[in-house]
């Protein structure tokens, strides 16, 4: 994926995913095209929705562009795809151009303000963006007169008390408003001299940076859902907390019959309040293990930014898989899963952060 100039600085998240995470992540087209095609069908079989279904249909997309060409690649009738990002929207555009398709709409837009063209919409993909949405009740109350009766809307959003998203929330706090991704690269290329996984490295700059970063449990969409009189399919189970190998995704889909409850839309939406992890109904050894990461993370207040870019991108190993270099032998390895995750992650998340407070008190 290669860019174009860079826009006006308007909005935060308006000059951040293609610069910053999307370059990592999506730099290989092929690649790119073959990860989103594989995305799109398992997001489809989740619900049940089968490809044939899709043909004839208005697609909404949003966001880099490449989900927009597999919804075409699929047979779909007509995409609108939207970005605030302007690079996504020309990407896509000189893709459609070089391929000489027709039916892809792809403009700038914030969502939450407008839906530019895009209307009569019988599925919108809201896959990784409503977590990053300041104003989340401005995109429900411009998308749901836009969909089409019989529609549906698929949320792929993040999963408040998943592991990696308890952790993640809480790093935010010694990076989100200090750190640059030049400093994340360089302590990661400390850390990690062997060779880069791309897609670890836009996972971690997307979310030790990204502007604004949000988890939801499940009920909150189960609750807006019946306030906008909406059908609701969640795929989810309703834990607090597990720390286990649960996604740090969940999945809803919202299903529109008719659009005769959306009088409703002046009420406020239970996933419009703002809230990050809600952490007041955590077992006492989480609660305890989060007042002491908080700890040290404030800490790093009073350390240089290249000591604090170590400690929080040593942390962020626990957050994701890497792909695992053996460097004495040359090889890429992958290890077998730990049967006892949960317990694992707590017991080296306790002893990483007493090695990295002895480490800063030297
Ligand atoms: C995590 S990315 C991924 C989106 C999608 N899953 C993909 O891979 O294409 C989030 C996207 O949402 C876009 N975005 C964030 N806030 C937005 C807003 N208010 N209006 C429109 N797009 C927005 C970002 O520019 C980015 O491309």
């Amino acid at each position: 994926m290669s860019f174009d100039t860079a826009e006006p600085l308007h909005h935060p998240m308006a000059t951040f995913y293609a610069e910053q995470v999307h370059s990592h992540i999506l730099a290989d087209d092929q690649q790119a095209l073959r990860k989103y095609q594989r995305r799109i069908r398992a997001e489809l079989e989740r619900f049940g929705i089968a490809v044939d279904q899709l043909r004839d249909k208005t697609i909404l997309d949003i966001g880099s562009g490449w989900q927009a060409i597999v919804f075409q690649q699929l047979g779909c009738r007509q995409v609108y795809h939207l970005d605030i990002n302007s690079r996504h929207v020309k990407f896509l555009n000189r893709y459609c151009a070089d391929n000489q398709i027709a039916n892809i709409i792809s403009e700038q837009a914030d969502i939450s303000l407008s839906l530019g063209s895009a209307k009569q919409i019988d599925l919108a993909f809201v896959a990784g963006v409503y977590h990053h949405l300041q104003d989340r009740e401005g995109f429900i109350k411009n998308l749901l007169p836009n969909m089409a009766a019989n529609s549906d809307i698929l949320f792929r959003v993040y999963r408040a008390g998943t592991w990696s998203r308890w952790l993640t929330s809480a790093l935010r706090v010694a990076s989100a408003d200090r750190l640059t991704p030049t400093q994340l690269l360089s302590a990661y290329r400390l850390l990690h001299p062997y060779g880069e996984d791309n897609q670890f490295v836009g996972d971690m700059i997307d979310d030790l940076l990204t502007p604004q970063w949000l988890a939801f449990h499940p009920r909150e969409f189960i609750a807006d859902a019946e306030l906008l009189s909406l059908q609701c399919q969640c795929l989810s189970e309703p834990f607090a907390f597990d720390f286990s190998s649960q996604d740090e995704n969940f999945r809803v889909k919202w299903h529109i019959a008719d659009k005769n409850g959306f009088h409703n839309l002046l009420h406020p939406l239970t996933t419009g309040k703002a809230h990050i992890v809600d952490e007041t109904n955590a077992p006492l050894e989480i609660a305890e293990l989060h007042e002491q990461l908080l700890d040290l993370l404030a800490n790093l207040n009073r350390h240089t930014e290249r000591d604090a870019a170590l400690v929080v991108v040593s942390l962020y190993f626990l957050v994701r898989k890497h792909t695992h270099i053996d460097a004495f032998n040359g090889q890429i390895s992958h290890a077998p899963e730990n049967p006892d995750l949960a317990a694992w992650r707590i017991e080296h998340l306790k002893k990483s952060l007493l090695h990295f407070r002895n480490w800063l008190n030297q």
